[in-house]
């Protein structure tokens, strides 16, 4: 069976994080890069608003401080918060000297940059290029990446599971000897249709959220967790899954599945409206539209719950056409698409999942509880994000985690991959799936009761509900696992069905409501649980 030459360092992931810690690292190691689709698939090039930072004399670190704890509902870890913050101006200016174009306020490239505003942010804070900051970031760090003769890119290539001692051991029968620790991780290269061993003296996940395990969502369809659910298998503990963001503000229309409409639009004036053109924002917070993501997202999902209608509406025709054109141009460029002006009308909305605020627990280096194994970006719990995120903290933790990881691997030499035999992936008990139906129908089931069951408002009989269901399609996915060879689609769908698991179990466990958790027979946030995080540990790893 085909094993690739070891690496140094195998990053599993081609997003803001996994690329900015490769390009941190290349210098002095070998390095993978490995994405499951094309290198460009996972959330970063989605990114609108921006990259917060304190980039502003009027500003300070103090405040930005202050403002991602109070959307975190006293949950974040204040030393992880401050560290985060003072180090984004760093990050931003790297991403200068790399040729990331920015917005300016005038038209050379010494102009300072433009900063935009969005919800929680008691400062203009956010660096920005225009609309679609997530796609110069990614085109940034992926050409830079693309000539680095110490990166190796490999796309169309999955990660099914970790490699492991313990894992070895238990394969080959041998006794298991010393601490346990990771060797890579078995890949299927989807154009050879074969797992391949990835050996490397240290592994890192940069795989991403996993919002797609809700029947709607701003992410696209590559979020599913998958870093999360390795982890927890190779004896991982994960923090806070109970905090799944939902975005207030994606496009209500069919075709354009989900598409998001930037929070900054918001910050440039945009008003949310009832279907009769009446403002509520006000009633629920008196920052308004400017109110913290939960808060927001749970109005929406009040008013339309209360009024039987199926949006709400976000409006900014009032201001002039040219600046709408010039702030947001593919946003409106994309709604034009669907029969939406926004220069003349509002634009229909609704919530829909958009951010893992939990994840791996790691630590300021992104060490995971398993030696060798790293986890960096919107795969980790950091304590940056406590119950809620505030906007535009998640490219910055990609930035800032990335060369923290880098750092670290850099200056601690890993044992070479031992020569310890990797067994190959055992196909032997599998065959052809002649049922694909049943991931199809099992992927749609999940989606579908975790969106009801575990959504924006919770209660604990819906929570009961979901642990009963999710139990079942567990057990059912392991069986067909077993019995058939990996695909995509299955891996996925076992990796979101595990993920789903730890959400719920980590909901059930927080009797309260704080920030993005809210439950109906908990309505009140419990003063006893502030920076309490919610931490599952794997009893039983594989
Ligand atoms: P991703 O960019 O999601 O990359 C994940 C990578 O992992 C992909 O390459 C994927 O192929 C790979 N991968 C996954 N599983 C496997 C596997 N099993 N094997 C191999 N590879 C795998 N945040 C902000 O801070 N500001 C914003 O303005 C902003 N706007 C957003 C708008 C939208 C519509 C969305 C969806 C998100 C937005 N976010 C924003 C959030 C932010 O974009 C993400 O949190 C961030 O990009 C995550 O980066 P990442 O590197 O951790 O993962
Ligand atoms: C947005 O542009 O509204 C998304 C910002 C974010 O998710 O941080």
């Amino acid at each position: 069976m085909p094993s690739n030459p070891p690496h140094d360092v195998l990053i599993l992931g081609s997003g803001a994080a996994g690329l900015t810690l490769a390009l941190q690292l290349a210098a002095d190691a070998r390095v993978a890069v490995l994405a499951k689709n094309r290198f460009d698939d996972g959330s970063t090039p989605w990114a609108q608003g921006g990259i917060a930072a304190v980039l502003d004399d009027s500003d300070s670190v103090a405040d930005h401080v202050a403002d991602t704890t109070d959307a975190g509902a006293d949950l974040c870890d204040p030393g992880a918060v401050a560290w985060v913050a003072e180090r984004g101006p760093r990050a931003i200016h790297w991403l200068e000297r790399l040729g990331m174009d920015f917005t300016r306020v005038g038209e050379t490239d010494a102009a300072p940059l433009h900063l935009t505003r969005e919800g929680g942010h008691q400062a203009r804070r956010v660096a920005h290029a225009a609309d679609a900051t997530g796609r110069a970031l990614e085109d940034t760090l992926l050409e830079q990446a693309r000539r680095h003769p110490n990166i190796e890119l490999f796309d169309q290539h999955i990660a099914v599971e970790l490699i492991t001692r313990r894992r070895v051991a238990r394969m080959t029968g041998h006794a298991e000897a010393g601490e346990d620790r990771c060797l890579g991780a078995y890949v299927l290269d989807r154009r050879a249709r074969r797992v391949r061993v990835f050996r490397a003296r240290r592994t890192v996940l940069a795989t991403g959220g996993a919002a797609k395990v809700y029947l709607y969502t701003s992410n696209p369809d590559t979020a599913t967790g998958d870093g999360i659910a390795m982890a927890w298998r190779a004896g991982c503990r994960v923090g806070n899954m109970e905090f799944i963001q939902f975005h207030p503000t994606c496009l209500f229309e069919p075709r354009a599945k989900s598409f998001l409409v930037s929070e900054a639009v918001r910050g440039e004036g945009g008003r949310l409206l009832l279907p009769d053109g009446t403002p509520f924002m006000h009633r629920f917070d008196e920052r308004g539209e400017l109110a913290p993501r939960d808060i927001v997202a749970r109005a929406i999902d009040h008013e339309i719950k209360r009024l039987g209608v199926d949006c709400v509406f976000l409006d900014i025709s009032h201001k002039p056409a040219d600046f709408i054109r010039s702030h947001f141009p593919n946003i409106h460029q994309r709604c034009l698409e669907f029969g939406y002006d926004m220069t003349r009308e509002p634009l229909p909305v609704v919530p829909a999942a958009h951010y893992t605020c939990g994840g791996v627990v790691v630590d300021r280096h992104g060490r995971t509880d398993l030696p060798g194994l790293y986890a960096v970006g919107e795969a980790t719990y950091t304590g940056l994000h406590g119950a809620n995120r505030l906007a535009s903290n998640s490219l910055l933790e990609c930035l800032v985690f990335g060369e923290a990881a880098a750092a670290h691997i850099r200056v601690n030499p890993a044992p070479a991959v031992e020569a310890m035999a990797i067994p190959d992936w055992d196909e032997s008990q599998v065959t052809d799936s002649d049922e694909e139906v049943v991931v199809s129908h099992n992927w749609h089931e999940l989606r579908q009761f975790m969106w009801d069951y575990v959504g924006i408002v919770r209660s604990v009989k819906r929570l009961e509900r979901a642990k009963r269901r999710v139990d079942m399609l567990l057990q059912e996915i392991q069986d067909y696992y077993s019995h058939f060879r990996v695909t995509n689609n299955l891996i996925e769908l076992r990796n979101l069905a595990l993920v789903a698991d730890l959400i719920i179990r980590s909901a059930m466990a927080r009797h309260e409501s704080r920030g993005l958790h809210y439950v109906i027979d908990y309505p009140e946030r419990d003063p006893e649980l502030d920076h309490r995080p919610t931490i599952l540990a794997p009893t039983d790893p594989a």
